[in-house]
């Protein structure tokens, strides 16, 4: 991808121009014998929001203090709008960051310290004030600049580090965990206001999560990332649907893995055997390798009468646990353990131990993919 991608007019919306391209090019970061980042590539489009997602030690911190400039790559170039950044000092990147570990001063109001990211970029003392009340209000904490850190929640001390790195109209944010040391009400407030806010200024977003969920709800894309490079990369719906190897659909979720032999590709669809379940037609994405098996989501599993069967066979229930808003049943189906999930509200006490079941589910919604443990 090459700059020609940027357009240089304003974003529909926000009378901003479109500027916050990140661009990362075959780049990788060795300690050692250890390889943290391997051979990435990764862009981010002007207005995106892109996450990277991935287990503890998959690279994601290395990534992004990379692009922040704050540790330097050992191959590859990261361009910004264009321009290769390599020899550029953090502060002349032009990202707002915030890292979990990159904390306010403490000795200083929550004023100072978003003034701070103006001062350290020589913008005149007159302006100064203003613009960091500004950016105050903007997160909701207009009346509380006074405060030094340690007078603020943990909520009201992230939204603090974002007025900062939001302060001086950088052209991207890095967010690494912004919200992990929040509790979980707390936290799915932060992130619906972080994504308005992103929508609002139309700015770019690279985004680290090891939370699938959060993933899911904040992102325009999903970068999934393993052992340092990248496994499969996609909006999150496609990423979730469709995942091309059975960690990648583990890693996003619960889900049912049937092994197959496959019998026949067509493009979009194959035909497999799924051995005691018998054939069935399924969801194709082009995944190679030596072992395949179908992924259905436990959402995706239904109880079926025999007739419709369809995609599907008898089975026998082994428990059922009530979640609160959804039932889980497992259930054992041709040598198969299996898990349906269902609404609590559609859940009617149908269920007998000695009843004959069947479930199914739509050929849509079973997706062919390499196994790789
Ligand atoms: N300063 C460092 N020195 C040596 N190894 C490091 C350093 N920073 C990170 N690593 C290693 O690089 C890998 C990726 O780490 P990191 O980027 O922090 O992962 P993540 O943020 O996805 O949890 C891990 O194996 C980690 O131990
Ligand atoms: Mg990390």
């Amino acid at each position: 991808m090459t700059a020609s991608v940027i357009s240089a007019g304003p974003i529909p919306g926000t009378g901003r121009a479109a500027q916050g391209a990140i661009e990362l090019r075959q780049v990788s970061k060795h300690y050692g014998d250890v390889v943290a980042v391997d051979e990435l590539d990764l862009t981010v489009q002007p207005g995106e929001f892109v996450t990277l997602l991935g287990p503890s030690g998959s690279g994601k911190t290395t990534t992004m203090m990379m692009v922040a400039g704050f540790e330097e790559h050992t191959a590859g170039a990261i361009l910004i709008d264009g321009k290769p950044v390599d020899t550029l000092p953090p502060r002349d990147r032009n990202l707002g960051v915030v890292f979990q570990n990159y904390a306010l001063f403490p000795h200083m109001s929550a004023l100072e310290n978003v003034e701070f990211a103006l001062r350290m970029r020589k913008v005149p003392r007159a302006e100064r004030r203003q613009r960091a009340e500004e950016a105050l209000d903007r997160v909701g904490l207009g009346k509380m600049g006074g405060r030094k850190p340690r007078q603020l929640s943990g909520g009201q001390q992230q939204r603090v580090a974002l007025a900062r790195a939001l302060v001086f109209n950088p052209a991207a944010l890095l967010l690494d965990e912004p919200m992990a040391a929040l509790d979980k009400r707390l936290r799915e407030q932060m992130q619906e206001e972080i994504k308005t806010l992103q929508k609002g200024l139309g700015i770019s977003v690279l985004f680290v999560t090891h939370d699938q969920d959060e993933a899911m709800a904040m992102s325009d894309r999903i970068v999934v990332m393993r052992d340092g490079k990248i496994v499969q990369s996609g909006p999150p719906e496609e990423v979730y649907n469709h995942p091309m190897t059975d960690w990648v659909a583990s890693f996003l979720g619960d889900t049912n893995l049937i092994p197959c032999t496959v019998v026949e590709r067509n493009g979009e669809e194959a035909v497999v055997d799924l051995g005691g379940l018998g054939m069935a037609k399924v969801r194709d994405r082009g995944a190679s390798g030596e072992n395949y098996a179908v992924s259905v989501r436990p959402e995706h599993l239904k109880f079926r009468t025999r007739a419709t069967a369809g995609n599907g066979c008898a089975a026998s229930l082994v428990s059922s646990t009530n979640l609160g808003a959804t039932v889980r049943h497992r259930l054992t189906a041709g040598g198969h353990d299996l898990q349906l999930r269902e609404l609590s509200s559609d859940s009617v006490a149908r269920i007998r131990p000695d009843e004959e079941l069947w479930v199914g589910w739509d050929a849509d919604k079973a997706q062919l993919l390499v196994l790789e443990s």
